[in-house]
């Protein structure tokens, strides 16, 4: 099977799982075509059988290019199988609401766009303190602070759960070939 692995990145956390998105695919035997969104270039193959898209939150949306994309493609997306993998800090949160809240982005994307793929993995981020500017820095490690997440900004931190997104790729491939 041939499938069409999109994302989009910002920090390039999401570039790190969809490639890990790939590797899985590739590890079953089924072949990944890797395309950045943002490149705003073609993939190269007209019709994948399947597709997996990934994209990151930032400030509560997902990236408008990442957005366009979906719209436009929404009426062969629709008639494929399709996955979701939405990344975020706020899946990790310990307060209730703020996982909730995570949980329901990726039905403001299907609403604009008209997608609903029947498969969403919600895979939490990185804080990369050395990556950020100095505003971004101290913007975001309040927000940690916020959040008990860590705000240690001397190094970068990682929340990605690697062996559940494998594990979401292998569930969603059965239900592909089904
Ligand atoms: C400026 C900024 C804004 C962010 N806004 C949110 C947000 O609104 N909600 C959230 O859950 N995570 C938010 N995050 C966390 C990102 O989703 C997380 O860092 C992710 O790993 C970024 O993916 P990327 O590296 O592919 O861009 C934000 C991160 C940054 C740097």
């Amino acid at each position: 099977m041939i499938i069409l692995v999109g994302y989009a990145t910002i920090e390039g956390q999401t570039r790190k799982i969809a490639e890990a998105v790939a590797a899985s695919i590739e590890a079953a035997g089924d072949r990944a075509l890797l395309f950045d969104i943002s490149s705003g270039g073609e993939y190269a193959i007209g019709h994948p059988e399947a597709v997996i898209l990934c994209a990151p939150v930032h400030a509560a949306r997902y990236p408008a290019a990442f957005v366009n994309f979906v719209r436009q493609e929404a009426p062969w997306l629709r008639g494929v199988p399709t996955a979701f993998v939405s990344v975020s800090l706020l899946i990790r949160s310990e307060f209730d609401e703020e996982r909730d809240e995570a949980r329901h982005f990726p039905q403001g994307l299907f609403d604009e766009t008209g997608w609903k793929p029947r498969h969403v993995h919600h895979a939490a981020g990185a804080l990369r303190y050395t990556e950020y500017d100095f505003f971004k820095r101290w913007i975001i490690r309040r927000m940690a602070e916020y959040e008990k997440a860590p705000t240690d900004v001397s190094r970068d931190h990682e929340f990605t759960d690697w062996q559940a997104l494998a594990d979401f790729v292998g569930a969603f491939l059965t239900s592909a070939k089904g």
